[in-house]
C-alpha cells in the first residue's frame, strides 16, 4: 500500500449549497470529480492529522463507491480515525448523533462526511451530495463552506492510499495504513439516544393494549433499518409496520420525499375507510418527516406548533423549552405557542444550519422548518425519526386521534392556513429576473392596497444572527399583510437542474367558527385570493411561463 498523489485540476462549480454539494451522479462520476471535493474539505479543515470523522451515507447509488474513495484519501491524508457505519449506510441524524457522542469521550472528533441528496431520486442518472459536518454535529457554517469551495477552485493534487477495496460490511475494526476504520452497527446509537428521549414505555403499552394501528414508510431509503429496530423490535408494533423498509440505490424507483405526492401508497392506505390511526414517513437520509392521521394530513408547520405546545409530555422536554425557532416561510403557528408559553421564537433564513448557534447558544429546544423538518436539541440537525417518535408520544398519553389532536390546538391556538407552491425546473435567468424585480419593487409594493389585502412590509429578509452577529441576506421576499397574511418568494438552493421558484402563502385564522368552518374545507379554496395575488404582484407567467405551479404542499 502506498500513498499516491494525484495532479488533477480544479472544476468551477463545487460551491455546496444549502446542504452540501449536490449533482447528478454522472457529475460526480468525472474524472477526480469526488476527489477534489473531499480534498478540499481536508484542505479546508487545515491540518486532519490525527483526527477523527464520521462517515456515511442514505445507500444511495454511487454510496459505496465514494465510501471507498473518502477512506482511502483520508487514510493518505493522515486521518487518525473514521467511524463508519456498516454497510456504509448512516442516517443524517445518525451522524449527527455519533459525532457528538464520541466527541463527549474523544475530543479527536472533528466532524462527519454524509453522502446524500436527501430527498431527491437516486440511481445511476439521478442525485448524489456530500455534505460536511462540524463537531457540533451539525451542518458546516458558511464561512467553512465557503472555504472548502475556495480550495476546490485552487487545488491541484489529492493524496491517496492505493489499496484494495476495504470492508464495510462486517462490524469491526480494519486498518488503512495508519487510519483506524471503525464499521459500527449503523443503528444502535441513535435509537439508544431515542430512548432516553421517549417514554418508551409508555408506547410499547399503548401499542400493545389499544386498537391504534400505525404504519411507517420508509421509501426504500436509510430510515429502514431504525424503523425496524425501534418500531418494530423496541417497541413491538406487528411486523410489517415499517413499509419499504429495505434501502435501495434507486429507491426502488421512487422519489424519496415524503409528501403527499411521493407518499402516495401510504397516504391511500391512511384514507381508507378502515384505514390506521397514524402513519409517518421520511426521506432519502432520513431527516425529513411527514405525519398523518387517519384522512388527516399534519402539515410540517402545525406539527412543530404541536409538539412545542405538548412537550412537557414527553420526558426529554419536562423540563420545558428554553426557546423556539422556525425559518422564516415556516408559517407563524409556532410563534402563538412561543407567546403562550412566555418563550423567545426566532426567524432565522432557510437550511438548517441556522438553527446551529441557537440550540448550541442554548436559546432554543425545538426548531423546524415548512419543508417537513423538525428537530431539537438533541442533534444538530432535523430528525425523521424524532418527530415520528414525538408523535406516538403524544399520541399514547393523550389516547386522541391525530385529527383530535390538531383541532385541539387549532381551536386553542388559531390556525395557519397554508401552502406552498413549486414552480420546478423553470429557466434560471427568468426566475433570477422574477426575484430581481421583486426586489426592485419592494418599495413600491410597501404599503399597496390588494382587495382584501394590505402589504404592511414588503423587503428581502435578512437576518442577522444573535450569537456570532453574522449577517445572512437576500434570504427571500416577504410580503406581511396588515391582516397577518404573508406571501414569500424564494428560490430553492437545493435542485440540479434549473431553478425552482418556491411561493408560500398563509392566511392566520383565530375566529372560532371560521376554524371550524376550514376544516371542512380545501387549503387551496381558502387562500385562493392570496394564490392569485402570488402570481400577479410577482409576475409568475411572464417570467417563467408557467400558470400554475408542479407542486403544491
Ligand atoms: C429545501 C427546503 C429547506 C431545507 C433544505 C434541505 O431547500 O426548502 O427548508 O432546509 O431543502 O433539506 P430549498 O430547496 O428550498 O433551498
Ligand atoms: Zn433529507
Amino acid at each position: 500500500m502506498t500513498i499516491k498523489e494525484i495532479t488533477t485540476s480544479a472544476y468551477t462549480d463545487q460551491r455546496p449549497g444549502t446542504s452540501g454539494l449536490r449533482k447528478k451522479v454522472t457529475v460526480f462520476q468525472q474524472e477526480n470529480y469526488l476527489e477534489n471535493f473531499v480534498q478540499s474539505i481536508f484542505n479546508a479543515l487545515g491540518t486532519v492529522t490525527g483526527i477523527t470523522l464520521v462517515l456515511g451515507g442514505d445507500g444511495r447509488y454511487f454510496n459505496r463507491e465514494a465510501i471507498q474513495v473518502i477512506l482511502k484519501m483520508a487514510a493518505a491524508n493522515g486521518v487518525a480515525k473514521i467511524i463508519v457505519g456498516q454497510n456504509g449506510l448512516l442516517s443524517t441524524p445518525a451522524v449527527s448523533t455519533l459525532i457528538r457522542q464520541h466527541r463527549k469521550r474523544d475530543n479527536s472528533v472533528q466532524g462527519g462526511i454524509i453522502l446524500s441528496a436527501s430527498h431527491n431520486p437516486g440511481g445511476p442518472d439521478a442525485d448524489f451530495g456530500i455534505k460536511y459536518n462540524i463537531d457540533n454535529g451539525g451542518p458546516a457554517p458558511e464561512k467553512i463552506t465557503e472555504a472548502i469551495f475556495q480550495q476546490t477552485l485552487e487545488i491541484t493534487h489529492y493524496k491517496i492510499f492505493e489499496s484494495a477495496a476495504i470492508d464495510i460490511d462486517h462490524i469491526g475494526e480494519k486498518q488503512l495504513g495508519k487510519m483506524e476504520i471503525q464499521v459500527i452497527d449503523s443503528v444502535k446509537d441513535y435509537a439508544d439516544l431515542m430512548e432516553t428521549l421517549f417514554d418508551f414505555e409508555v408506547i410499547r403499552h399503548y401499542l400493545q393494549t389499544s386498537p391504534f394501528r400505525f404504519y411507517f414508510d420508509a421509501m426504500h431509503a436509510v430510515t429502514g433499518p431504525y424503523a425496524i429496530e425501534i418500531f418494530e423490535h423496541r417497541l413491538l408494533a406487528p411486523v410489517g409496520t415499517v413499509l419499504r423498509g429495505t434501502p435501495l440505490a434507486d429507491f426502488g424507483g421512487g422519489h424519496p420525499d415524503p409528501n403527499l405526492v411521493y407518499a402516495s401508497q401510504l397516504v391511500s392506505k391512511m384514507n381508507a375507510t378502515d384505514g390506521p390511526d397514524f402513519g409517518a414517513a421520511s426521506d432519502g437520509d432520513g431527516d425529513r418527516n411527514m405525519i398523518l392521521g387517519h384522512q388527516f394530513f399534519v402539515t410540517p408547520n402545525d406539527s412543530l406548533a404541536i409538539l412545542a405546545a405538548n412537550a412537557t409530555l414527553v420526558p426529554g422536554y419536562a423540563q420545558g423549552l428554553a426557546g423556539l425557532a422556525r425559518s422564516m416561510p415556516t408559517s407563524q403557528a409556532v410563534d402563538r405557542v412561543a407567546k403562550a408559553l412566555g418563550i423567545p421564537c426566532y426567524e432565522t433564513p432557510t437550511g438548517w444550519k441556522f438553527f446551529g448557534n441557537l440550540l448550541d447558544a442554548e436559546k432554543i429546544t425545538l426548531c423546524g422548518e415548512e419543508s417537513f423538518g423538525t428537530s431539537s436539541a438533541h442533534i444538530r440537525e432535523k430528525d425523521g425519526l424524532w418527530a415520528v417518535l414525538f408523535w406516538l408520544n403524544i399520541l399514547a398519553i393523550k389516547q386522541q386521534s391525530v385529527a383530535d389532536v390538531v383541532i385541539a390546538h387549532w381551536l386553542h391556538y388559531g390556525r395557519d392556513i397554508y401552502t406552498r407552491h413549486d414552480y420546478e425546473k423553470v429557466n434560471k435567468e427568468g426566475a433570477e429576473a422574477l426575484m430581481a424585480q421583486l426586489r426592485a419593487n419592494a418599495s413600491k409594493i410597501n404599503g399597496q392596497q390588494y382587495g382584501d389585502y394590505e402589504v404592511r412590509l414588503c423587503d428581502d429578509f435578512a437576518y442577522t444572527d444573535p450569537v456570532d452577529g453574522s449577517v445572512s441576506s437576500h434570504q427571500g421576499i416577504r410580503l406581511l399583510f396588515t391582516n397577518g397574511a404573508r406571501i414569500v418568494y424564494r428560490l430553492s438552493g437545493t435542485g440540479t437542474e434549473g431553478a425552482t421558484l418556491r411561493v408560500y402563502i398563509e392566511q392566520p385564522e383565530t375566529d372560532e367558527t371560521k376554524i371550524q368552518q376550514s376544516i371542512a374545507q380545501s387549503t387551496q379554496t381558502i387562500l385562493a385570493e392570496l394564490i392569485k395575488l402570488s402570481l400577479s404582484i410577482a409576475d409568475i407567467e411572464q417570467f417563467t411561463g408557467r400558470t400554475q405551479p408542479d407542486v403544491i404542499t
